[in-house]
């Protein structure tokens, strides 16, 4: 017995009921076809204009040397300090406000520099983490105490950690671990190396005191 199906002839009449291979295929050409064309007549979508920015010239001293910019009215702190002045020791964490890493001093105060606005910063005075001391100076106390008590693994954290342990000392919540750790509580260390943190800033408060 042969297992061989024969094509339907030109002359079965079950072909119009059943369209054949190439019908088949010819027909779903067609569709694929109708399909795409839709898709190429559409007109194109144009991109949406930027906006037009407005730049302001903003003066701001940093780390004691002074700075005239013309700046974006949106940048913030953080990016005019790592991209305009290559002042990369404050870190970009989160750029939301929660995790701590891009935190500096303006005025002597802690702020984070993600959420500040340059333009806010005009006619102030700014310190970083490289401002703290000079390639040729003894290291900041907070800075030794960092390194004192392994206070830092990857230390990606640390710039900010150290900025607002300097703060944490001079706004006079120092006094107890407790205390710290809540004054601390916006700088988040993934690696975990909280309990050093909190030994490095009562190591180094009786040697900055009190601003
Ligand atoms: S980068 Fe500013 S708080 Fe995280
Ligand atoms: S030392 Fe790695 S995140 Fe703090």
């Amino acid at each position: 017995m042969s297992d061989h199906i024969d094509e339907p002839s030109s002359h079965d009449d079950t072909t119009d009921a059943h369209p054949n291979r190439r019908e088949i295929l010819t027909t779903a050409a067609a569709s694929a076809v109708l399909t795409v064309a839709p898709l190429e007549l559409r007109p194109q979508a144009h991109a949406a204009a930027p906006a037009p920015t407005a730049s302001i010239s903003t003066k701001m001293v940093v780390n004691g040397v002074a700075h005239d910019l013309m700046l974006d009215a949106r940048a913030s702190l953080l990016d005019v300090l790592r991209e305009h002045l290559a002042l990369t020791g404050a870190k970009k964490g989160c750029d939301h406000g929660q995790c701590g890493a891009c935190t500096v001093h303006v005025e002597g105060r802690r702020v984070a520099s993600c959420l500040t606005m340059a333009v806010q910063v005009n006619g102030r005075n700014v310190t970083t983490i490289e401002g703290l001391s000079s390639s040729s100076a003894a290291l900041h106390p907070m800075q030794q105490a960092f390194i004192d008590h392994d206070a830092l693994q990857c230390g990606y954290c640390t710039p900010g950690q150290i900025m607002a342990a300097i703060a944490c000392v001079q706004e006079g919540h120092a006094s107890s671990p407790e205390q710290i750790r809540e004054y601390m509580s916006g700088n988040i260390c993934r690696c975990g190396a909280y309990v050093g943190i909190v030994a490095a800033i009562q190591q180094a408060a009786p040697k900055i005191g009190r601003a």
